[in-house]
């Protein structure tokens, strides 16, 4: 509400987002005011983009958008388990369509960056969906900033998260292919199931690896009920609903794929980690891991903009620190003359 008012953003930005001077940082060839980015399903048609601005989000992933709009049939579709930090999503992606998405996200001022994040219809057949993924990437090509491909459509019975070779290059050429007659790069990032066995995150890589691919977003929501502190009767009740869940039962996951993904490409590729975090220290710890930019989406929706608030100052801090004990470990510059090679005609008087 406050920043449809005039002022409004001003009011949020001089409340939620002090100064922070470390947080700066270049990735795929663009400027982030911040690591810290809003995960997709939050502002899933763009409608708020200059709002997350105000409130100091790096960036923001706007979807996912579908072809066609779509909404959930159900009114109880979403659950809360508050001691964990944790959400269950038991509704298909919410989505208002492309043709709206592109009308908001035209509309904003601000400059985020913003990312689109590309998913199927739900009723669309799997063997459609390369064709459903270019009818959304051509359109948004223009507006956005850079592009995901959600292949981890998993909050309802009707999964779709494809996980072979052919299957995910038949999505990615003809984006490959649009983009190559392009003026402008979008850089494209595939966004993985964390329910994904080892060998299939290598294969995730090895294509990021093979192919233009230019990063992956790791990762969405998982169909466990691990590490939920409910009771057996509740979780029993539980394990029937279907959905993907969020929060902190899926940080470790987080940091393990990160750490594989990481390892694999040599640190050559830029990764989004997304999972279970919510401390300014969970930020750092994705950053150590490998994380070149994180997400959150769980953190958020029970910390609200005093966390966000939070964990931004906190994180700048440890960048500050960091990069002052980085600046004292290097050697002390030498005085010129010290180290300088003595001219020849010193050499001769010497000799
Ligand atoms: C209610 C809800 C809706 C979501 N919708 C989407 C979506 O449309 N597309 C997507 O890629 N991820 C979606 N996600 C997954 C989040 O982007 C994120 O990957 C996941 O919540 C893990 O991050 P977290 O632990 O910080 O919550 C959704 C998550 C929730 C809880």
């Amino acid at each position: 509400m406050l920043s449809r008012m005039p002022l409004g953003l001003s009011y949020l930005r001089y409340r939620y987002t002090p100064e922070a001077n470390y947080l700066e940082q270049e990735t795929f060839g663009m400027r982030f005011s911040s690591p810290i980015g809003l995960a997709a399903g939050f502002d899933c048609n763009g409608e708020m983009i200059d709002t997350f601005d105000a409130l100091g989000f790096g960036f923001i992933e706007v979807g996912s958008i579908t072809p066609k709009p779509q909404h959930s049939k159900h009114s109880t579709s979403f659950y809360e388990f508050k001691g964990n930090h944790a959400l269950l999503n038991s509704s298909p992606i919410e989505s208002a369509g492309v043709e709206k998405v592109i009308e908001n996200i035209k509309a904003r001022h601000s400059r985020i960056v913003v990312g689109c994040n590309i998913a199927k219809n739900a009723n669309t057949p799997a063997e459609d969906a390369p064709k459903e993924y270019l009818r959304l990437f051509r359109p948004l090509y223009q507006y956005a900033d850079f592009f995901t491909v959600n292949l981890c459509c998993n909050s309802t019975d009707d999964i779709y998260v494809p996980a072979e070779r052919d299957e995910i290059m038949a999505i990615l050429t003809p984006l490959f292919e649009f983009r190559r007659g392009q003026n402008q790069y979008r850089p494209i990032l595939l966004k993985i199931s964390p329910d994904l066995s080892d060998e299939q995150v290598d294969l995730m890589t090895d294509i990021m690896l093979d192919t233009p691919l230019d990063g992956v977003v790791a990762a969405g929501g998982t169909i466990g009920r691990h590490g939920l502190e409910n009771s057996k009767k509740e979780m029993h009740s539980l394990g029937r609903i279907p959905g993907a869940l969020s929060g902190t039962p899926l940080k470790e996951r987080t940091l393990q794929i990160i750490r594989q993904i990481h390892a694999r490409s040599k640190g050559t590729y830029p990764i989004i980690a997304c999972g279970g975090i919510t401390t300014a220290d969970d930020v750092m710890e994705m950053l150590d891991a490998g994380a070149t930019l994180v997400e959150l989406y769980s953190e958020y929706y029970y910390g609200g903009n005093k966390s966000m608030r939070n964990i931004r100052l906190g994180v700048n801090e440890r960048l500050r620190k960091a990069q002052q004990t980085t600046a004292k470990q290097q050697p002390e510059p030498q005085h010129e003359e010290a180290h300088a090679e003595p001219s020849s005609e010193e050499k001769a008087t010497q000799n």
